[in-house]
């Protein structure tokens, strides 16, 4: 049985918080279920919730063609949100949304098993540093840094970074968030499947 695909059949008829009534379409997360690295965004936005597929608008454009520059294929990588089903007006996730739809997110980590994972925007990024016990204190701030932990017996990375829908409109960030990608593709690429690596090398702090 694959895991994912147990965790999908319970997204799929989820209405563990009130946003199953106005959803289209629940967004599971796409991707390699065996990748290195895990994309985290935050929720479904309009087209998303259209087309039931993570990161297709505006935003996610802007996160294809960055990887796809950086040299990674949206195939080989995974790509998913804290929240399966659109909040309307793509509000903030609330806290009790969050807390209901997390565990989902937290099952394909751990069915994944990747050797990085990489938070798109402040609301993922807190998410998932204070999942692994670290602080967060502002994307502005933490973007960029590489946090190392041992997981599964395994070297585990998370690396904050600006979300794409951020950038849109910011030069500044845009740049910063290519970069971001740009070395932690670098990282994977040449250092193949050996998890004795470490991405400080290729960020400061
Ligand atoms: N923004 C997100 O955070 N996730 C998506 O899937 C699309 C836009
Ligand atoms: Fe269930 Fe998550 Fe959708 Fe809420 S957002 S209904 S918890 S799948």
């Amino acid at each position: 049985m694959n895991e994912l695909n147990d965790i999908e059949n319970e997204v799929r008829d989820c209405k563990k918080c009130g946003l199953w009534e106005d959803r289209n379409n629940y967004v599971f997360g796409e991707g390699d279920p065996n990748a290195e690295i895990v994309f985290v965004g935050e929720a479904p936005g309009r087209e998303e919730d259209k087309s039931g597929k993570p990161f297709i608008g505006s935003a996610g454009k802007v996160l294809s063609e960055t990887l796809e520059k950086a040299g990674l294929k949206r195939e080989d990588v995974y790509i998913t949100n804290i929240l399966k089903c659109r909040p309307p007006n793509n509000r903030d996730p609330l806290p009790e949304e969050v807390k209901s739809c997390s565990p989902y997110l937290i099952g394909q980590i751990e069915s994944i098993r990747p050797k990085v994972i990489v938070c798109l925007g402040k609301h993922a990024s807190s998410f998932i540093l204070e999942l692994f016990g670290l602080d967060f204190s502002s994307i502005s701030r933490d973007r960029g840094r590489v946090y190392k932990l041992s997981k599964w017996g395994l070297d585990l990375f998370v690396v904050p970074i600006y979300h794409p829908a951020a950038t849109l409109y910011r030069v500044q960030l845009k740049e910063s968030f290519e970069n971001d990608i740009r070395k932690i593709a670098e990282m994977l690429t040449s250092h193949g499947n050996s998890r004795n690596t470490t991405l400080d090398q290729f960020f400061g702090d």
